[in-house]
Order: C-alpha cells, then structure tokens, then sequence
C-alpha cells in the first residue's frame, strides 16, 4: 500500500468506528457484532502502531468507551475505570500468563476467574456505609450521573449491612444487566401494549439506566453483580477474592460462578468451559474475566494506558455475525409446513459456518420485514438454527419488495393454506414427495428407529425413483435396488440393508415416535409405550382411555385417534409388522456403562451435548466436566481443547463422536 492508500484506510476505519461506537453506546442500535468490531479496532491499532503520523487525535483506540451523554450531571471517577485487553484464544491467555510470570519472577500464579457479564459497567460510592453517587463509565475519568436509576435496582442495598463494620468510604465497580426471563416477560408486555420491542438484553439494561424519569427504570426489572474495587478507605482488602467474599456481608450481590486456581492449567480450563457456561446462564455473558488475585500484585504489574497488566478477558466465540441474504426458499416439512429458509452469504458464527437461517414464518417475516437482498444480523444459540436477529435497513437496496411465502407448494405445486389460528402455511397434499420425504427422514432418525446410513440423499433417490412411498417399504427394498443408485458402492449398499435388519427388533416407542403423529414426541411415545405395552393396546384406545395417561392432554388424544383411525395409516403398521419389524418395551442391560466418566471436547456435530450425556446417563455412565486420571472415555468433537492433551497424558481412552455412537449403540 502506497502512503496516500494506507491514510486512507486508517481515516476510514476511525470513522467507521466512530460511527459504530456511536451507534452501540448511544443509540443503543449496533449493526455489526462485538466480534466484527474487536477485528476493526485491532486492524486499526496495528496501523496506527506502524504508522504513528496517520493516527487520528479522536482515535476510537485512545477511548476506553463511549462518549458520556450531556442529559446527567457528570461524575470524575477518582481512579480511573479501565477496560480489558482481550484473548482471542488460548494462545493469547498462555501468553498472557508468561507475561504475568515474568514480571511477578514468579511461577505459579494465583487467579481469580469470573463470568464477563454483557451489560454497562457502572460505578457505586458508600460513603459510611450509605449509596450517595452512581455512576457509568463514560470516557473512563468523566461518567453520568445515574444514581437515581441505580437506586432502583431491587437487590442493592441502599445502606450496606452490618453497618458497624464497613470502610467509611468504598467505590465499587459491578455490571448492570437483565437476565433472559425478565427480559421475554417485559418485551411481551411491549407487545401486549403495542410498544418498541427491544433487541437484547443489554440494550435493554443500558437504555434503562438512561432513562430521565427514574420511574421508568423502576419498572425495567434491573440486576447488579460487583466485581471490583476504586477507592477505599477505613478497609485493606488485600485480595480479589477477600473483596468478592466480603461484599456478600454488606447485602451487594457478586456472581457465584467465581472461582479460583492456580497457573495457565486454571485459566485454560475455565476458558474451554466457557462456552457451556454460557449456554447454561440465565444471563448474557460476552467472555471470562481472569484476574491475579493479589493487590500487591495487581500494583507491581501496573497498567497500560487503556487496560490493566493484571487481568484479561477471554473472548467467547461470537454468537452474531452480519451478512445478506442471497436468496429465499421454501422447504416443506413432513407436516406440509412451508417454511421459509434465508439462503445466507456464508459466515463463520461462533466457529461454524452458517450458510440458512430459519425466517420461521409470514408473521415472523413481517414483523422484521425481512426481504431478499437484505443485509441481516443473524445469531446462532447452542444448537438451535440460526435465525435473524434484525434487518440493517440502512443498507437495504433500492427497490427490493416485501416477502410473501406463495399459496402454492413449490414441490407439488398443490393448494397451501393458512389455517385460522395457525401460523403456518400447509400444503395439503399428503402425498406431496416433501412431506413423503421428511416422513421417512423422521422415521428413520437417531431419536426414532435410528437405522444407521440411512440419510438424506438415499431418502430422495429412493422416493424420486418410486422406491418407497411410506415407511413399510423400507423394508421391501432389496439390495439390489440399493446398490442401483447413484454413487452407491455395493459395501454400502450392503451396510445399509444391514442397519435395516439390526433395527428390526426394536423399542417400541421408537416405533411410535417414528410414525410422526402430530403431538406425540420422544416423550410422550415412552408415556405411550409404557402404559399400553402393546402397540395393538394403544391402537384401539379410545380418547378416555388415553387421556386417564399420564401427561396426554385432549388434543393428544384426539391427535393419536385421528391417525390410528385412517385406513391407510393402519395398512403400512400391518405392513411393517409383516416384513418382521418386532417391538420390544427394554433392552437388555449389558450395563458395560455402569460407573465409567465420560468428559467432552470439540464441538459434537453428530449430537448435541445434552443428548450425549443422557445417553450415557441411560445405560449408568455419568459425566463430567475435567479430565483427571480417574475418567474414563474423553469423546472428541471438531476443533478439540486443551483436554485432548491433557487425556492423553492421563492415557484416558479417545473416542471419536462414531466410537462413542458404537458404543452406546452396543449397549
Ligand atoms: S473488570 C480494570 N470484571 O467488561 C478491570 N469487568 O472490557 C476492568 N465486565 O467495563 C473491569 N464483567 O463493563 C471486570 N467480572 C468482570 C466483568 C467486567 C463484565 C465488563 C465491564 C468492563 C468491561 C471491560
């Protein structure tokens, strides 16, 4: 790059930053994901270290945070309210530690891990014991005045307890948030009163502390965890974890997920569950926060300009990312749903490429007003398909027209409706190659008959050409016709008709699930299967008899009647059982399970890890979160952590995701 080119860049970038922390800290409306900006702001930081000259006066690198709004009267932090340099990896955290090491010259070092909540950093001062200032960070010195707001926060005490032993003065720092429930059951009310609906959590929790009329905020149901220390006076903490022990005394609220350990082993450990704790908060958390525990410590180490030597955030992987949508199809499911599926430029989203994003449907598509072209935040949570978060309509391309999902099935091209108080569109042809499809999908899949090869593909070779119309010819077909198709070898071919025989002697409610009755899931099947024992029992039950079930409400029932009673239904179960298909109500217990641990790593792709663990939970296994000597089995997903080392040094034995299938299937 040329002088003139790389000015440009950097100008470029700082006001596209600018522009973006405009957006997150002041209108609370952001269009690219923390990620995204943490990229920007490091691309625009190793310029401006190469290239001192071009570095702007208003650099959004020179800034620890947003600007402080005028709206409050302003408050000088006395010590300075610092942000965090951030680890991208475990690299980054290794890095960190050594650094840490070399200048403590010690080994061994003590820390201090806690959740990195999403929310607003916010500063409160007691003054003999009583809350007299809240404030926000704002530039880092100079922040609002919000104690007022502050002051209705439900769980923070306006006078700390235990008043008689208190510091005369103590400034604490803590994040203002709002947790996952709180935040449905107020953006329902929205709805109910015909109201904005906020987008996040966050954005929720920071609009309310600005708020003018502390009124408002009274009804935002806001929560405070603290997790530091500005001034003080009339106490020696001597470290974070005697502050973190003590604040609980004085009635303010500190996370419980705190903990503490020694060395890079702690770090790298807390840093790889991260992610699972995530999933498993009421909360948002963006990272791990690693502290050194000792003050005098903390001193030695000092801090840089913007952040402390002593402490880093470990980054989880995003969760949103931002790309547009390429085009919009129409997938019909076994039920006839149409559902409409954003076909998505493809981006990495908290390490998995998302190239579909579920649009849900019309009301959903509506209520965003999603259109083709559109460039969209979207967000992947655990397991669940990626969906989208908002439109930027900023840069919504002229000319583009509202989506309607068509009164046609795009597969069979019969009639689609809406029903009256159904928010799908159906097709309604039951034979529509689709739903015949998805049928046989379902039927087949790991959480009903489970027949292993069984996939996708095969199932649109084998419908298209004729070869199966419904679940009972599965087992007519020979393996001939299967080693006709395309791409299929004659070994394969032969696997496949094998895992059609292994699974001819089955659990009974797999069957039951496998027939796809509208209502009936995993669940219910095993409700099912338990109480009727036979599946001729539960074929001839009428709605009393079902409803005296445990757990089957009226509609179920009526659900379970209604297919039980069609002719043809009952002509592919006679079909099945004919072709040697034998239900059984337990397997027998090899119990090989019984007491062994299992621990986790990797994402798992085959199973998401809640399955895995009922699985091994079924047959007596138990899991668990680290890897010590005494486990049993590390199961390996994509992109594995530190613990596959840490097994092998242990020679605990590695399962890849299919030994880990063959073994439970075994059991
Ligand atoms: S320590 C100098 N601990 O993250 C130490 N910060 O990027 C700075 N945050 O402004 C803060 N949870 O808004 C710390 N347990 C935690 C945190 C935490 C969330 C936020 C806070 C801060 C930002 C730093």
């Amino acid at each position: 790059m040329s002088n003139l080119e790389i000015k440009k860049k950097i100008d470029k970038l700082t006001s596209d930053l600018n522009d973006h922390n405009r957006r997150y800290y002041e209108l609370d409306s952001p269009i690219i994901s923390d990620t995204e900006y943490d990229i920007l702001i490091r691309e625009l930081q190793d310029l401006e270290a190469q290239y001192p000259d071009y570095k702007d006066s208003n650099s959004p690198t020179m800034r620890v945070g947003g600007r402080s709004l005028n709206k409050f009267g302003s408050v000088e932090h006395t010590v300075p309210m610092l942000s965090l340099a951030n680890a991208m990896n475990v690299d980054e955290l290794v890095n960190f530690d050594s650094q840490v090491r070399r200048l403590l010259g010690r080994e061994n070092i003590e820390y201090i891990a806690e959740p990195k909540l999403d929310g607003l950093a916010v500063e409160l001062i007691y003054e003999n014991g009583v809350l007299t200032t809240a404030s926000t960070r704002g530039d880092g010195v100079l922040g609002e005045d919000i104690t007022q707001n502050v002051k209705t926060i439900q769980s923070l005490p306006l006078t700390l307890k235990d008043i008689n032993n208190i510091p005369s003065l103590i400034e604490l720092r803590g994040e203002v948030f709002i947790d996952f429930d709180d935040f449905t059951k107020l953006n329902r009310r929205q709805i109910d009163k015909k109201e904005k609906v906020f987008s996040n959590p966050r954005n929720l929790a920071a609009g309310s502390l600005r708020q003018l009329d502390p009124n408002i905020v009274l009804r935002r149901p806001l929560k405070i965890f603290c997790y530091g220390l500005g001034a003080c006076k009339g106490w020696d903490f001597k470290t974070q974890i005697q502050l973190l022990e003590t604040l609980p005394n004085w009635g303010i609220p500190v996370n419980k997920e705190i903990k503490s350990g020694l060395g890079v082993d702690f770090l790298i450990d807390y840093y790889d569950k991260g992610e699972q704790l995530r999933d498993r908060l009421p909360y948002d958390i963006d990272g791990v926060v690693f502290k050194v525990n000792s003050y005098s410590d903390q001193k030695k180490l000092g801090e840089r300009s913007k952040s402390p030597r002593w402490a880093i955030a470990g980054k989880l992987r995003a969760q949103q990312a931002t790309t547009t949508i390429e085009n919009i199809i129409i997938s019909v499911g076994r039920t006839g749903a149409l559902t409409p599926v954003a076909k998505l430029n493809p981006v990495v989203v908290g390490g998995v490429t998302v190239s579909n994003a579920t649009l849900h449907n019309q009301d959903e598509i509506d209520k965003k007003d999603i259109r083709l072209g559109d460039t969209v935040l979207i967000q992947r949570a655990g397991d669940v398909i990626p969906e989208v978060v908002k439109v930027v309509k900023e840069k919504r391309k002229l000319g583009s027209n509202k989506y309607i999902i068509p009164n046609e099935c795009p597969v069979c091209n019969a009639g689609a409706f809406r029903h009256k108080g159904e928010a799908v569109v159906r097709c309604i042809n039951s034979s529509c190659a689709s739903q015949v499809k998805g049928r046989i999908e379902h039927f087949v899949s790991k959480s009903c008959m489970d027949i292993e090869g069984f996939g996708p593909q095969l199932i649109e070779q084998l419908v298209d050409q004729k070869l199966i119309m419904n679940i009972s010819d599965i087992y007519s077909i020979n393996k001939d016709q299967l080693s006709s198709l395309d791409r299929m070898a004659e070994k394969s071919a032969e696997n496949i008709f094998n895992s059609i025989k292994k699974r001819k002697t089955i659990l009974l409610w797999r069957f039951i699930h496998g027939l796809g009755i509208k209502n009936v899931g995993e669940n219910t099947s095993k409700v099912l299967a338990n109480h009727f024992q036979l599946l001729d029992n539960l074929m001839i039950a009428n709605e009393e008899e079902l409803i005296e079930v445990d757990e089957i409400g009226e509609i179920t029932a009526k659900m379970i009647i209604l297919f039980f009673s069609s002719d043809n239904n009952r002509q592919i179960i006679k079909k099945c059982i004919k072709s040697g298909l034998e239900f059984i109500l337990s397997r027998p217990q090899k119990q090989s399970l019984l007491d062994q641990s299992f621990v986790f790593t990797g994402t798992l792709t085959q199973f998401s890890r809640s399955e895995a663990k009922k699985m091994v939970e079924t047959y007596g296994g138990k899991c668990i979160n680290s890897i010590s000597a005494k486990v049993s089995y590390l199961v390996v997903g994509k992109n594995p952590g530190s613990k596959l080392a840490k097994a092998q040094s242990f020679q605990v034995s590695i399962l890849t995701e299919k030994d880990f299938q063959d073994l439970i299937n075994s059991q």
